[in-house]
């Protein structure tokens, strides 16, 4: 019998069970993936990327106390309803859009905080033993010139092998990441540590929060005994098909905020306003003038 692979991956899970302890109190009752950007959720600007990359079927590993996530991505007639009869049609459309009516969304539960390769393993019946995409939201990007997902779409269907996006990080922070022990080939991957001490890291390439994982991950996750900080890992069960030969990293075109930290966030909503269509000019001035007057002191 000969299998044909699939190469057209339209499946992406979103990893959004995480307490958010770093951000409480504010995550008290909010999802850590609803503080705004400005005006969006941190979670709609990877949704969007992933519809952007042609992904049509969103699959959320929720838990506790996320059900404001569900929320946002469902329909809302009533506000829809008044907004309509406000006459405000460029928010109608907003809130109508906010999904495209062709995406699906599905939620499953992440029972237990066991680690972000646990979160990955509750998605594996909605996966359904297709190539899929993995999202960590809390890794906010500002595209260059590109869409990290389709990006590690495009390796996929070129290669067929498991794909990981990687920046270069220089210095003691590389300790906070999954490393790249680099096999020699260009992009080519031979192992995957999980938060090295910095003295041993194995390279400079970080792997971060956007793969394309090919369905026999679930293979390796299943087995996998917990790794770094006692939690059941991603990177381990990536490092396993690695050693074989089968992942690609991507450099990441575009820049990446650690929305998981107060300074990431501080410094997201800061490049953002810095480059948004709107409110660019004002807010440089505004910060201009802060500066001065700190400066003047
Ligand atoms: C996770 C992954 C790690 C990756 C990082 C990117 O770690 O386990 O391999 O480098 O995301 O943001 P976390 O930041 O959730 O501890």
């Amino acid at each position: 019998m000969t299998t044909t692979r699939q190469t057209h991956v339209r499946k992406a899970v979103f990893p959004v069970a995480g307490m958010g302890t770093r951000f409480l109190p504010a995550t008290m009752a909010m999802p850590k993936e609803l503080p705004p950007i400005i005006d969006k959720p941190i979670i709609q600007y990877a949704v969007e990327e992933a519809v952007e990359a042609g992904i049509d079927t969103l699959i959320f590993v929720t838990g506790r106390h996320k059900r404001a996530i569900e929320d946002h991505f469902d329909a809302n007639p009533e506000l829809e309803a008044a907004l309509k009869a406000s006459g405000k049609q460029d928010q109608l459309e907003m809130v109508r859009d906010m999904v495209p009516r062709e995406v699906e969304c599905i939620f499953v539960r992440q029972h237990q905080q066991l680690g972000l390769g646990h979160a990955v393993a509750c998605a594996d019946r909605a996966v359904a033993g297709e190539p899929f995409a993995v999202l960590l939201a809390d890794d906010f990007i500002v595209q260059q010139g590109g869409n990290a997902t389709a990006d590690l779409l495009a390796g996929y269907a070129t290669s067929g092998k498991t794909q990981i996006s990687v920046m270069q990080v220089d210095g003691p922070d590389i300790a906070q990441y999954g490393v790249v022990r680099p096999s020699g080939t260009a992009g080519g991957v031979a192992g995957l540590v999980e938060k090295p001490n910095a003295e041993e890291a194995p390279s400079n390439l970080a792997s971060i929060g956007r793969y394309v994982l090919e369905p026999d991950i679930f293979d390796a996750l299943r087995d996998l005994l917990p790794g770094a900080g006692g939690e059941i890992q991603l990177a381990d069960a990536i490092n396993i098909l690695a050693e074989a030969g089968r992942v690609d990293a991507v450099r990441l075109r575009g820049q990446r905020y650690d929305c998981g930290s107060k300074m990431g966030y501080l410094e997201a909503i800061l490049d953002a306003g810095l480059q948004h269509p709107d409110f660019a000019g004002p807010f440089a001035a505004l910060l201009d003038a802060r500066m001065r007057k700190g400066a003047a002191k």
